[in-house]
């Protein structure tokens, strides 16, 4: 695992938009896994106006939504379908082939994830992955406890993600399940690399990069990618020992 330290999170969301754009260029038909929630969107917002402004050819590129809200409509602006719709469809104004996001109205949400498994085999498999990381140290929506051998699967969220959760949504939701790709994915995918600022974000940093690999805390899963980046601003890191 290697860790990365950018002076705050403007640095970070350019570092980590300049990969996307890097990556694009060298594999055009790349597929791109991303996280949403305040981390990753201005690494999102970023890598829609550079691939626009330095003419990248996005045409042939795939973009994959990392989790859902299981019963929360793409139309409310705190489900993470939204979030994509607005910083990187719509901008780049990607054709229907190029992304899949899961369905959080689906009344079969095994079906989803088997659709989602496909989707990511058939691409031959995920190039980059860029996530978040919780308050209770889950990524996506493996929430602690989750066995690491998972693929796409719905899950009963945490409380703390329930709780923190609203900070998404304008008016009150009732949030109850998410539905996510697996931390299995996650080890399989070519790169991973793990995002995170804010002092707020500097205690599950340290458990996920200096704690024991345990599925209690799922965030701990990067050390275990063979080539795991964990990219942090200063104040993320501030709690690290070394
Ligand atoms: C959201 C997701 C979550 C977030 C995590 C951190 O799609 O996958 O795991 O990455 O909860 O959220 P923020 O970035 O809002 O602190």
């Amino acid at each position: 695992m290697q860790l990365k330290i950018y002076k705050n999170y403007q640095s970070l969301s350019a570092h980590i938009s300049d990969e996307m754009i890097a990556l694009i260029k060298h594999k055009p038909n790349a597929v791109i896994c991303c996280a949403s929630g305040d981390t990753p969107r201005l690494t999102c917002q970023l890598f829609a106006e550079k691939a626009t402004t330095q003419k990248i050819d996005t045409s042939k590129f795939t973009f994959i939504g990392l989790d859902e809200w299981v019963g929360i409509p793409s139309d409310n602006e705190g489900s993470c379908r939204y979030f994509f719709d607005s910083l990187v469809i719509k901008p780049l104004q990607l054709a229907t082939s190029q992304f899949h996001f899961f369905n959080a109205l689906s009344n079969d949400v095994v079906a989803e994830c088997k659709t989602m498994d496909k989707f990511i085999t058939d691409k031959g498999g995920i190039d980059l992955m860029i996530v978040g990381i919780g308050m209770n140290g889950h990524i996506g929506f493996n929430e602690p406890g989750v066995s690491f051998d998972n693929y796409s699967h719905f899950i009963q969220l945490d409380a703390t993600t329930i709780t923190v959760g609203q900070k998404y949504f304008k008016d009150n939701v009732s949030l109850d399940k998410g539905i996510t790709i697996g931390l299995q994915h996650l080890v399989e995918s070519k790169e991973v690399i793990l995002i995170a600022n804010g002092l707020k974000k500097a205690a599950v940093i340290k458990t996920a990069v200096e704690g024991g690999l345990s599925n209690s805390f799922p965030a701990t899963i990067i050390q275990k990618h063979p080539t795991g980046v964990v990219a942090i601003d200063e104040e993320a890191a501030s709690l690290l020992s070394r």
